[in-house]
């Protein structure tokens, strides 16, 4: 079975290649450095049974974030005080042989999940992410993520829409 596990030395980070260096460099050799320093958390999709280290399928980071709302869109910028907090998917990536397979789709409903375990503990207005191109944007509107007007590679997806798109899917999962 698959499973979302917190980055730790159990994982195979060395062969992991979604395409995109920067990204690939940023597992080897960032994502643990900065989660022992509390700069940001990075979480892998596993077979949870595979022997270790465990090959990487794709991972994410998050992070917290800090927002002036004047950066929103109006609709979401009303009555919300001069700074306000969000968390940022600060990446989002899925290893070659396993792209466009629904993983991608998957680890966004993991940084879904998971922020709201965060919002419940220390609220936070949605989810930010900045892609790091169009096509990237366009992977992320799809999801309901929304561009920021002062910068359209920068996305946000407001809580409200992050609870409904979970409930939904928990509507429509067997009992
Ligand atoms: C972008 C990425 C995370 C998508 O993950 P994935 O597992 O391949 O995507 P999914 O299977 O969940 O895709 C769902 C849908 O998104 C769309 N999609 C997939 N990859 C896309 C891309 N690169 N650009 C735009 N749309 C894309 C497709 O409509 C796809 O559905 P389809 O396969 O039925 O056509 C992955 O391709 C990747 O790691 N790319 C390299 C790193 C990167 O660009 N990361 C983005 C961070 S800014």
């Amino acid at each position: 079975m698959r499973k979302l596990e917190l980055l730790t030395k159990a994982h195979e980070r060395a062969g992991f290649d979604c395409g995109s260096e920067p990204l690939n460099v940023f597992l080897r050799q960032t994502a643990r450095q900065h989660a022992e320093r509390g700069i940001s958390r990075t979480f892998v999709l596993v077979e949870e049974n595979a022997v270790e280290p465990k090959p990487i399928l794709g991972f994410f980071s998050l992070n917290l974030c800090q927002i002036k709302p004047a950066a929103l869109t109006p609709e979401f910028a009303r009555r919300l005080p001069r700074d306000v907090s969000g968390i940022r998917l600060g990446r989002l990536a899925v290893a070659k042989e396993f792209q466009r397979q629904g993983i991608g789709k998957l680890l966004l409903v993991g940084a879904m999940v998971k922020f709201l375990e965060i919002f419940q503990l220390a609220g936070g207005i949605g989810l930010f992410v900045d892609a790091k191109d169009q096509a990237a944007r366009r992977y992320y509107e799809q999801f309901g993520f929304v561009a920021l007007p002062s910068n359209e590679l920068e996305l946000f997806l407001p809580v409200r829409s992050i609870q409904d798109a979970l409930a939904g899917l928990k509507q429509r999962q067997p009992d």
